[in-house]
């Protein structure tokens, strides 16, 4: 019997299911790997004593105080997480949110507790007014062009001012969040004038106006109390290449690591920002409805939780995030074991 030699490179020859069928070697070929070390869990901090409230729409997810809030970072240092980052909600709003340029403010207090309490874990904060002022909107607004809108300009010193009263209070790095023009600049600005040249920016460079956010705008008391944010947050469906711009002027502007929120939905901008971008660290959110809609499902029995959020998660590394901040930071890192 002669064997004809085989050079062709289609069935039988080639049988991609060899590489499926012994879990082993599925674990040995897979590209994409989750580990706790990507992962960024984002808390909310409110001040009090002894105050945990669950957000209704994102169980397991809770409002805290400082006290809480540095058992909590305490508890998740041993989980090998990447971070955390944190929302302020103060007990009193104003027009030019006040709390979040005050060194008694809610997040300074809370990084002052936390920082010791766990020195080794990252301290990021979300910096932007929508927590903080009584409309809700990311700045003080102003009607100067005809039209309320958020006053651009004069929201530039006030980032700059709640990133240096983060700094001071001991976070380890700040991500403004609020899509303002010109707001990377405002802030390395103020940061190295107060000697924290060393302090990175993570910077929410492609943010939608998405309606994804709905469940944390409940968790952060945030919601806007007239119009919306699509004057200063991108437009769904602007394409991959406004989002390249705002990108470019954002790493021009002195950011360190840059973000694409929300993460699903956007996973075409992500796949775009790391093509264009090799060198720079890539982060994602996989934003409050992203999670709700997951967590929602396995309540009815609809979906498997675990399943479904390490799949999205996986898809959104796969994409080219190399941080992805999320609900699941927590449960992921339990799932995934060390
Ligand atoms: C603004 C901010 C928002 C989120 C993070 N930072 C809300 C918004 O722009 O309305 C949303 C995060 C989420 O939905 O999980 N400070």
């Amino acid at each position: 019997m002669t064997i004809e030699p085989r050079t062709n490179s289609s069935f039988p020859t080639t049988r991609l299911r060899r590489l499926r069928y012994n879990p082993a070697v599925r674990e040995l070929v897979r590209q994409t790997r989750l580990s706790p070390a990507n992962l960024v869990l984002p808390l909310f901090v409110r001040p009090g004593r002894n105050v945990r409230r669950e957000i209704a729409a994102m169980p397991g997810n809770y409002q805290m105080s400082p006290d809480l809030l540095a058992e909590e970072i305490r508890r998740l240092a041993d989980l090998g997480l990447g971070g955390v980052i944190l929302f302020g909600i103060p007990d009193a709003k104003d027009a030019s949110g006040s709390d979040a340029t005050s060194a008694s403010g809610i997040v300074a207090e809370a990084l002052r507790v936390a920082k010791p309490a766990a020195a080794q874990m990252l301290l990021v904060t979300d910096v932007c007014f929508c927590e903080y002022t009584d409309h809700g909107h990311c700045g003080p607004v102003s009607d100067a062009t005809g039209r309320v809108d958020v006053d651009n300009d004069a929201t530039l010193q006030l980032l700059a001012a709640q990133a240096v009263v983060h700094a001071r209070a001991g976070a380890d790095m700040v991500a403004p969040s609020g899509m303002m023009d010109g707001m990377v600049a405002a802030i390395r600005g103020g940061l190295d004038e107060a000697g924290f040249t060393h302090l990175p920016i993570m910077s929410y460079a492609a943010k939608y106006a998405s309606a994804f956010y709905g469940p944390f705008r409940e968790a952060a008391e945030s919601a806007p109390q007239f119009g919306d944010r699509r004057g200063y947050q991108m437009d769904p469906a602007a394409g991959g290449g406004q989002a390249m711009r705002e990108i470019e002027l954002d790493l021009a502007e002195g950011a360190d690591i840059i973000m694409v929120k929300p993460a699903l939905p956007y996973l075409d901008i992500l796949r775009q920002a790391r093509d264009r971008f090799p060198g720079v660290p890539l982060a994602a959110y996989n934003v409050s409805g992203e999670f709700s809609m997951i967590k929602a499902a396995a309540r009815s029995g609809w979906l498997d939780e675990k399943a479904a959020a390490l799949e999205s998660l996986t898809a959104i590394r796969r994409a080219g995030a190399d941080i992805i901040l999320t609900y699941w930071a927590q449960d992921a890192a339990g799932w995934l074991g060390k």
